[in-house]
């Protein structure tokens, strides 16, 4: 009994696995297992040696199944333990690096368009895409017939067969916004507009859908001189270089005097670089809100003026980052949007720099 002892005690504390430990199990007290066969022995024994031999044989058999039991657990415990060495998980190493969507340079120049004009005290003001002719033209002076209708390759909504009510236009400009303002909230008025625009046409610099930011001022006496220092401060801001404007005369239906504004810029070596040279680039169209515009918002001329302002976001987006083809911007090539789009992170503001 002690030769039995020694021996399975010793094995079990030497099992490698549970299938050791099974292999044992029944070694030692399965139904032929040695101590088993041994308790099969008591039946031919004497009272008195079954009387000794007994209680030693299952005291025996309890210290093997107990013996098997810890080893059992110190085994899973052992296992458990490698399983939580292997799956082990460092949570503060950094995440992996996975491909990300940029923001397009439109929407990164309308942001920081958007911060230089709301620091000066303009609030963001929209119009819908889809505009009345109304909206679109009549109110901005742009009577029925007028050569502007047609100059601005108009992309016209259809209507349903026997409606002749003028159809609904995919607006050409942002300038409605300018009268929806009015009659909104009338005047005093400090807003800017920027969104999508439309027009039929398409070369490198012109695709039927790009976007505009229209700025609008009304009060008691507001005058050319603050649109030139408005639209001053905001180049310089934008392209965080002093930026000479040149205002030239122009005509557009809505404002009266009207300009066009040309910013310095020097065309060396077949690079355009804003702020340096002696050339002129033409980025917006801009005036005194025409008396009668200001009358269908609503608004009295004979009692407040103001300026305007139009200007081309995707054209500023290429001066600024040196983009030359606007049809890129919309084709959606990821080697593109890669290239010229910038970090989620990175929100233009001005504390932050532009
Ligand atoms: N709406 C004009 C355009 O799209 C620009 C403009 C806006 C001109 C406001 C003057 C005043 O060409």
């Amino acid at each position: 009994m002690d030769d039995l002892r020694e021996k399975y005690l010793a094995r079990i504390a030497e099992a490698a696995d549970e299938a050791a430990l099974e292999e044992l199990r029944l070694a030692a007290v399965g139904k032929k297992g040695e101590v088993s066969l041994q308790m099969r022995e008591l039946g031919k024994m004497s009272a008195e040696e079954r009387q000794v031999a007994g209680p030693k044989l299952n005291a025996l058999k309890d210290e093997i199944n107990a013996a098997l039991a810890a080893k059992k657990a110190a085994l899973e415990e052992a296992a458990l333990d490698a399983r939580l060495q292997t799956e082990w998980l460092d949570v503060t190493l950094p995440a992996r690096d996975r491909p990300r969507g940029t923001i397009h340079p439109v929407s990164q120049v309308t942001e920081e368009v958007t911060a230089i004009l709301a620091d000066m005290g303009f609030a963001v003001a929209e119009g819908p895409q889809i505009e009345s002719d109304w909206y679109n033209f009549d109110a901005l002076n742009i009577p029925d017939h007028h050569p502007a209708r047609t100059e601005m390759d108009t992309f016209y909504m259809a209507r349903a067969d026997g409606d002749n009510r003028p159809p609904h236009v995919l607006r050409t400009h942002t300038s409605p916004v300018q009268i929806r303002s009015m009659m909104e909230n009338g005047a005093p008025i400090r807003i800017i507009c920027p969104g999508r625009v439309y027009r039929a046409d398409y070369d490198q610099t012109h695709t039927p859908m790009f976007h505009q930011v229209e700025g609008l001022a009304i009060d008691k006496d507001i005058s050319m001189a603050n649109l030139k220092w408005v639209l001053e401060e905001f180049f310089s801001a934008f392209f965080g270089t002093a930026v000479k404007t040149r205002f030239r005369a122009s005509h557009f239906p809505f404002t009266e005097p009207s300009a066009e504004v040309d910013i310095q810029c020097s065309f060396e070596g077949g690079q355009v670089k804003v702020g340096e040279g002696d050339g002129w680039l033409e980025v917006l169209g801009s005036g005194m809100v025409h008396p009668k515009v200001l009358q269908a918002g609503g608004i009295d001329p004979a009692e407040w003026q103001g300026f305007a302002f139009g200007m081309g976001i995707d054209r500023m987006a290429m001066l600024k980052y040196g983009i030359p083809d606007l049809r890129a911007f919309f084709d959606s090539d990821l080697r593109w949007l890669r290239h010229y789009g910038f970090s989620a992170l990175q929100v233009p503001t001005l504390h932050g720099g532009l």
